[in-house]
């Protein structure tokens, strides 16, 4: 199976995760772009029926919209059931690396709100250790050198995220870091510490905000991991 049906698979296997005529969380990337294609065949079938999403981007809510499926500021909604995103990496204690589409900081807002958070992925993202993928963090423009000698302290190389030669922009009006070099052992700890340092706005480690279950696509099928 190729890697795309891998994410196909697994955006499929999360509609059992909606609850129906609920309002549901839903992350951003290729692996959520199924899962959004997923669910709105199944709406359109009349399978399921949701009241609506809060999305973690402007992408995410594009796409939701040109579905037709109303979505929901943050701020409108006190708790969301489920979260539904993918991970760049992911361990087996449900510890999770996000942010390589650049959406980090809404993503761990989202999560935030949401009881489950249902991490879907291909096998290719589950990681012994954290890492090996460079770790995202969006940053305040003017602390980004500050920034970069702090993880160079601990091992790690800091590079600006660049979009046509120019550092990218997040949806926040922030800038992007992607750090090299790292070896996340203790991820709690290292996302609290690196959430202290000033400038950083959201560091890509999802520790506090960690998986419920992750559905994993394998060429055997869908691994369900619950944590
Ligand atoms: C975006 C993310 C994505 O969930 C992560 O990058 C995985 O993306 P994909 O499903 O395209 O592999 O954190 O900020």
């Amino acid at each position: 199976m190729t890697q795309d049906e891998l994410k196909t698979q697994v955006g499929i296997a999360a509609l059992k995760y909606v609850t129906p005529n609920s309002v549901i969380g839903v992350g951003t990337g290729s692996t959520v772009n199924k899962f959004i294609d997923a669910l709105a065949a199944a709406i359109q079938k009349g399978e399921i029926a949701i009241t609506g999403a809060v999305s973690s981007s402007v992408v995410s809510t594009e796409k939701l919209k040109g579905y037709g499926i109303t979505v929901f500021e943050a701020n409108e909604v006190a708790r969301l059931g489920v979260y539904i995103d993918g991970a760049d990496e992911i361990d087996a204690a449900g510890y999770m690396m996000k942010g390589g589409g650049a959406a980090l900081t809404r993503e761990k807002i989202v999560a935030s709100l949401a009881e489950r958070f249902v991490c879907i992925a291909d096998e290719s993202k589950l990681v012994k250790t954290l890492g090996a993928f460079p770790l995202p963090v969006e940053v305040i423009p003017m602390a980004t050198s500050y920034i970069q000698r702090r993880f160079a302290g601990k091992g790690g190389t800091a590079t600006i995220r660049l979009k046509d030669g120019q550092p990218l922009v997040t949806d926040n009006g922030q800038y992007i870091l992607d750090v090299t070099g790292l070896q996340i052992k203790e991820p709690l700890a290292f996302e609290l510490g690196v959430n202290q340092w000033a400038g950083v706005v959201t560091v890509g480690v999802f520790a506090q905000q960690k998986a419920s279950v992750c559905l994993l696509g394998t060429s055997a099928g869908v691994r369900t991991i619950e944590f």
